[in-house]
């Protein structure tokens, strides 16, 4: 695996390789990788030749009040991983490169309704930074496929938006959310939890999980579904931000032409903030 931190290096050998005929996926990362992340790169050995991997902690999708200098920036362990994985190439860029006069008079990329909601509603202009990152690096990398995690399931609803609304020639797979044996989704947010708050956290799972049931045996009646399973989250310690059952293209509350529905959480333990999802097909 080569590992590449300039935008001009990359598109050279990503030429080469086009000049052979090879097809290129793309797995954008802030790096930290844990299993759900070698997930990506997997699925994405499936789907192209060559897979581009890139390192860029974003500060445009950090608030003010998120700790972007605390972010944990773990390279070598990354690249041994990313190499045992198969990646080929790593993009490494430094905020220089992606924001060389800075990010205040760098044009910004912007989806509407989707991303005021869910976690766009507590996190505001952090999907903002999110799809300008992520359009820039489709420019650099001009993959014919990239993977997306699903438990980030509002970015990859937004980015799906964003490849739709610009007709951007790039195929984008959401990738099965990868978990512990008790369920709790792979983040790089678990490794700030405490013993007592990692036992606690598969709550969120099985909170999410008792409405998928509850939906699939028939229930229609989101609101009594989803206080029950805030009162379930409340009991176990967990401070809610939302549990919502949405339609899963739109991120909207379901409506009559809903097929595919998506109940989402948020919650924090401690001052970790966990996110989790699962879908129903109606
Ligand atoms: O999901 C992430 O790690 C980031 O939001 C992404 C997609 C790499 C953009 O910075």
């Amino acid at each position: 695996m080569k590992t590449l931190n300039n935008i001009s290096g990359l598109r050279a050998e990503l030429n080469n390789a086009r000049r052979q005929g090879k097809t290129i996926a793309f797995v954008p990362t802030m790096g930290n990788l844990h299993a759900g992340h070698i997930k990506l790169v997997h699925r994405a050995k499936l789907e192209a030749d060559i897979v581009v991997v890139s390192i860029f902690v974003n500060p445009l999708q950090f608030g003010a009040n998120e700790d972007l200098d605390n972010y944990p920036r773990t390279l070598a362990d990354d690249q041994e991983k990313l190499i045992e994985a198969g990646a080929n190439l790593l993009f490494t860029p430094s905020a220089q490169d992606i924001y060389p006069e800075g990010m205040e008079p760098h044009a910004k990329l912007s989806v509407p309704i989707i991303t005021n909601t869910l976690c766009g509603a507590a996190r505001p202009g952090h999907f903002d930074g999110v799809t300008t990152v992520v359009n820039k690096l489709f420019n650099i990398v001009q993959p014919e496929v990239a993977i997306f995690g699903q438990k980030d399931f509002q970015q990859l609803a937004v980015i799906r938006k964003m490849v739709r609304d610009f007709c951007i020639p790039i195929h984008i797979i959401g990738e099965e959310t990868a978990r512990d044996a008790d369920k709790l989704a792979l983040s790089s947010r678990n490794g700030y939890l405490s013993e007592a708050e990692r036992a606690t956290a598969p709550a969120i799972y099985r909170a999410i999980a008792a409405i998928q049931t509850a939906i699939g045996s028939g229930e229609r009646d989101y609101k009594a579904l989803t206080d029950e399973a805030k009162r379930f989250l409340v009991d176990a310690g967990c401070v809610i931000d939302y549990v919502e059952v949405r339609d899963a293209t739109t991120l909207m509350e379901p409506n009559s032409d809903s097929c595919e529905l998506v109940i989402l959480a948020a919650a924090k333990l401690g001052t970790t903030r966990l996110i989790d999802n699962l879908t129903v097909t109606l």
